[in-house]
């Protein structure tokens, strides 16, 4: 670049506050002061918020403090102004009835705290499932420069000489108590084992998954998306960001800037390279929404094409994150992808995707594969459409039973999870190990706020046979950490009339993944005639936030967003408050 190309700077948002000698001017200055803030801080230079999600009720993210004050090191090596500020906190294993409910919320959160404050770029401090496309999310709609830095997984669980990963094995150990083949003390015993430092889930779950879609996406410094929250690296790299946003102002290199479609088309491919979260889906989808970047759903069946699985994680594999780490991490992935990406994507580096990830070795080809031989020819979240989900659905062959890919079976249904819970291991139950179980109710307006409960647990009675994966279809989400053949996201979903709802115990339905089909096999004069007789059975909220949420969430081929948070808004700043 030559000094006739770079723009002229433009005036930092803080100067509307801090500059100047004025009545307005003092109030701003002298309350910031309190906290033993010198005058020099105020003389210009740029204030960075450190949004910060840390909550001992988010186990995931409790290390934040300590996070931050390495990123705060790092602002004021560079000659910045750290300000960290609190926004709601979304821990994923504590809060009901779901996350998912509150993201948007959290999103507003951090849109309004930015705008409203005296900052000129952000870094967002992410961990733990939600956290992260939440605080993207509200930074995209203000647009300002804006570096995640991640908390980092948790070191890899060891339980009875073997190893046990975040969800992944929790689940596993689950259905092995109740088949009966692990004990109740056992299983009790695994608790400290599997989370035995601070971290994110160390599985490729959704914390993993939108940690390295982040970097994908060229909004972390190469390398964010696995270095373990205890190890020193950690720390240097949340210092190293602290100083890179300064020059981020500086070079006014905002969101909107480094993340194009794209980026999206490389974050959608990394995700199949990874063995992903299918949470991905609506996350990058709402996104992209806040950012006016067309996605579509079916973006990620065209854009996970061809892309191989190479990285050997649980749930579709068999390692963790700190195995990851030290195996190359992300940079080595996308180095083996390689023509397979935009590698000329610009990042929060300033430089490309391609640049920042030159010669990054893979260390072991074990943990993660090369291109010649991958764990699958063809990773990726398949998009499913037909008659049973006219907006598609989603499932993720890399966790599934390949004998299931293609099957054909009687649905066996179930009205919400209350039902689930009180039938699935009823005695009586009239169900085989190739049958579909259907669950209805559990989208973004039935449940609401569409929980992770995709990856319903098999009948005591098949699991005591030897059954480990059976089909089943729902509306809602499942975990990252999470396996089987779950069909999930199903749009529209049941309680907004969406045809799951007109499914009857009996009826056949066809799933073909490498297909891409989703079919109830019930003729369309029958099928009209059921939903002429559907009535909603949905309880409205009466007020408050859930009452916002139905009216105004977007299903799960749009992102479960709210309709009215679509879009920048940027971050003009707003008359004197006194
Ligand atoms: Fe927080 Fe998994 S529960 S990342
Ligand atoms: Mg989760």
């Amino acid at each position: 670049m030559s000094s006739d190309d770079i723009p002229a700077a433009r005036p930092l948002r803080s100067r509307e506050w801090f500059a100047g000698n004025d009545l307005n001017a003092f109030i701003h200055r002298s309350w910031m002061k309190n906290q033993g803030i010198p005058d020099r801080m105020f003389d210009g230079r740029p204030v960075i918020g450190i949004c910060n999600t840390w909550s001992e009720l988010t186990p995931c993210n409790a290390h934040f403090r300590d996070l931050a004050e390495q990123v705060k090191l790092g602002i004021i090596e560079a000659g910045g102004f750290p300000v960290e500020f609190p926004v709601t906190s979304l821990g994923e294993t504590i809060i009901r009835p779901t996350t998912m409910l509150y993201r948007n919320l959290v999103s507003m959160d951090v849109e309004e705290s930015i705008r409203a404050n005296p900052i000129d770029g952000v870094v967002l401090l992410c961990g733990c499932d939600k956290t992260t496309p939440a605080l993207l999310m509200g930074a995209a709609s203000c647009d300002l420069p804006t570096l995640v830095v991640s908390g980092g997984p948790m070191l890899n669980g060891r339980h009875e000489g073997r190893t046990i990963g975040s969800g992944t094995s929790v689940f596993a150990m689950s259905e092995a108590v109740r088949s009966g083949e692990m004990s109740e003390c056992a299983f009790r015993a695994a608790e400290s084992a599997t989370s035995r430092s601070p971290g994110h889930c160390n599985t490729m779950g959704t914390a993993s998954t939108m940690a390295s879609v982040t970097e994908a996406l060229g909004l972390a410094l190469p390398g964010n998306a696995a270095i373990p929250a205890v190890d020193s690296r950690r720390r240097v790299h949340a210092r190293d960001s602290g100083v890179r946003i300064v020059e981020m102002v500086t070079e006014d290199l905002r969101m909107s800037d480094v993340v194009t479609r794209e980026s999206f088309e490389n974050a959608i491919r990394v995700n199949a390279a990874i063995g992903g979260s299918t949470n991905a889906v609506v996350h990058l989808l709402a996104l992209a929404g806040r950012l006016e970047i067309p996605l579509e759903l079916q973006d990620f069946a065209q854009q996970s094409r061809n892309i191989p699985l190479l990285v050997n994680l649980m749930p579709s594999g068999s390692y963790l994150m700190e195995d990851f780490y030290y195996a190359g991490g992300l940079p080595a992935v996308i180095a083996e992808l390689g023509d397979l990406l935009h590698t000329d994507a610009l990042t929060v580096t300033g430089r490309t995707l391609g640049e920042n990830v030159t010669g990054a070795p893979i260390w072991d080809d074990d943990v993660i594969r090369r291109r010649a031989s991958p764990l699958q020819e063809d990773a990726g979240i398949t998009v499913l459409t037909g008659n049973l989900a006219p907006n598609g659905a989603v499932v993720k062959p890399s966790a599934a039973s390949r004998h299931l890919l293609r099957h054909v079976g009687r649905a066996v249904v179930f009205r919400g999870m209350d039902d689930f819970r009180a039938r699935i291991d009823s005695p009586d139950l009239d169900i085989e190990p190739d049958d579909v179980i259907v669950l209805t109710g559990a989208g973004p307006v039935g449940a609401p706020g569409m929980p992770e409960v995709g990856n319903l647990p098999l009948p005591r009675r098949l699991l005591a046979r030897g059954v480990t994966d059976m089909v089943r279809i729902s509306d809602a989400r499942m975990s990252g950490t999470a396996f089987g053949t779950v069909v999930l996201h199903v749009a529209p979903e049941a309680a907004v009339g969406g045809p799951l709802a007109l499914v009857r115990d009996g009826d056949r339905i066809e799933l073909d993944v490498p297909g891409g089909v989703l079919r109830l096999e019930v003729d369309d004069d029958e099928l009209r005639r059921r939903r002429e007789a559907f009535v909603p059975t949905a309880d409205v909220p009466a007020g408050g936030y859930r009452r916002l949420f139905v009216d105004h969430v977007l299903q799960a081929d749009r992102g479960v967003d709210f309709d009215f948070l679509v879009g920048k808004r940027g971050t003009a700043v707003a008359g004197d408050n006194h």
